[in-house]
């Protein structure tokens, strides 16, 4: 068999980048691991920046999107029992947040890429690279039904996120890594609960951060700050919601936390990681496969888009014109979007978290809330790098 671009994986990198290049006729097959019910089901990242939403509306993949999402233009902040807004969208041209299930967008894309004739692989195991630096790489796999099979192309798209084959397979040495620790760690939980507040809400606690976050009208993630080494079934249900109804309590106010039944609970990574070149002869690296960054700021769905895009079009550019400067220049293109989304979300996880390495930091991190919730100047910028680049 032998295909143009071989896809590895089918999360937001891999279908976008997948659907992109169908339709300007690249032909490309996509292996994905785990099976197609799986992936459209697994509840991961939830909001969408006004690029990625304009990416996905020139490729006709948004029409669900713009009919079901919830667009967001504030955010609230608390801190010591008083709350405060930052209107983003006023402040940014108009432009909004989107909230979208990750899992939405993954259903919306396999489809389309299916109805237009579109080749996905689901339930395959030991994906193997080989011949990465030749301009024929192949890529060996075992499908579903236990047949091992084989391609060639001419290029190979790592879309496989963190613990994918893909930067696996690249040899020792060829890659730098950067990783930062945060020194904190999020209890995430997804519960059966109407949203409490129209706004997502941030809030900064002697206790530690919460955060309120929008799914959908029936559900509602929350976040905990837990100390380093907790595991999720050290929390009772009992101690999550008495944890998150003390951190959002607000002083004169008659607001209140809709409790419901807690679906999953677990302990996020909050490390940050980006390798650096995003490829490595004819392999090239998109999303978690080459970067991860923690979920404050809501970016890393929409770093997965932007790598699909830059890509995309290099590839759309190299098989039109022959031209390679775009597969040159896709690491260092993408490289700025990612460093640029890592140093935000760094200053963001300063400003709402206490304790992260000595209490120092949670005096800092109230100085630059109440800095936020003063300069008109600082909410802009705050704006800026919430909702993200304009393209
Ligand atoms: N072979 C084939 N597929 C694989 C393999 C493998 N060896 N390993 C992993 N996969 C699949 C996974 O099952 C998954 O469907 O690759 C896909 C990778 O998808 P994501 O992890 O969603 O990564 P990406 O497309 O880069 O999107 C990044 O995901 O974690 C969130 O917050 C993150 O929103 C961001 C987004």
């Amino acid at each position: 068999m032998k295909r143009s671009v071989a896809v590895i994986g089918a999360g937001p990198a891999g279908l976008t980048l997948a659907n992109l290049i169908q339709q300007s006729g690249i032909d490309c097959v996509v292996l994905e691991r785990a099976s197609r019910s799986h992936v459209e089901t697994r509840a991961r990242a939830g909001v969408l920046e006004h690029r990625s939403v304009m990416l996905l509306q020139s490729l006709g993949l948004a029409d669900r999107l713009l009919a079901e999402a919830d667009r967001h233009g504030t955010c609230e902040f608390r801190v010591n029992g008083q709350a405060f807004q930052v209107a983003f969208s006023d402040l940014y041209e108009g432009r909004q947040q989107y909230v979208y299930p990750q899992q939405e967008v993954v259903k919306d894309l396999i489809g389309a890429f299916l109805d237009a004739g579109g080749d996905i692989r689901f339930s395959v195991s030991d994906v193997e690279l080989r011949n990465l630096t030749s301009s024929q790489p192949s890529v060996v796999w075992t499908s579903a039904d236990g047949v091992r099979e084989a391609i060639t192309a001419d290029f190979v798209a790592g879309c496989d996120g963190f613990h994918g084959v893909s930067r696996k397979s690249i040899p020792e040495g060829s890659l730098t890594e950067f990783t930062h620790q945060h020194g904190i760690e999020w209890l995430s939980i997804l519960a059966e609960a109407p949203p409490s507040t129209k706004a997502v809400i941030y809030a900064l606690h002697a206790d530690g951060f919460a955060g309120h976050m929008l799914r959908s009208s029936t559900i509602s993630r929350f976040y905990l700050q837990v100390p380093v080494g907790t595991k999720a079934e050290d929390w009772s249900d009992e101690q999550i919601w008495e944890a998150l109804h003390k951190r959002f309590a607000l002083h004169d106010s008659s607001w209140t936390l809709t409790e419901g039944k807690i679906i999953e609970k677990r302990v996020l990574d909050m490390r940050s990681y980006v390798v650096e070149p995003m490829s490595h002869g004819r392999l090239y690296l998109l999303g978690d496969a080459a970067h991860i960054i923690t979920p404050v700021g809501g970016k890393g769905m929409n770093l997965a888009m932007n790598d699909a895009a830059t890509f995309g079009r290099a590839l759309i550019d190299f098989y039109g014109t022959g031209s390679e400067t775009g597969l040159k220049t896709y690491s260092e293109d993408c490289l700025r979007s990612v460093w640029r989304a890592q140093e935000f979300s760094q200053w963001m996880v300063n400003m709402i978290h206490t304790d992260m390495q000595s209490p120092f930091f949670g005096r800092l991190a109230q100085a630059r809330l109440e800095h936020l919730s003063q300069s008109p100047a600082y909410q802009a910028s705050f704006a800026e790098n919430y909702v993200g680049p304009i393209e």
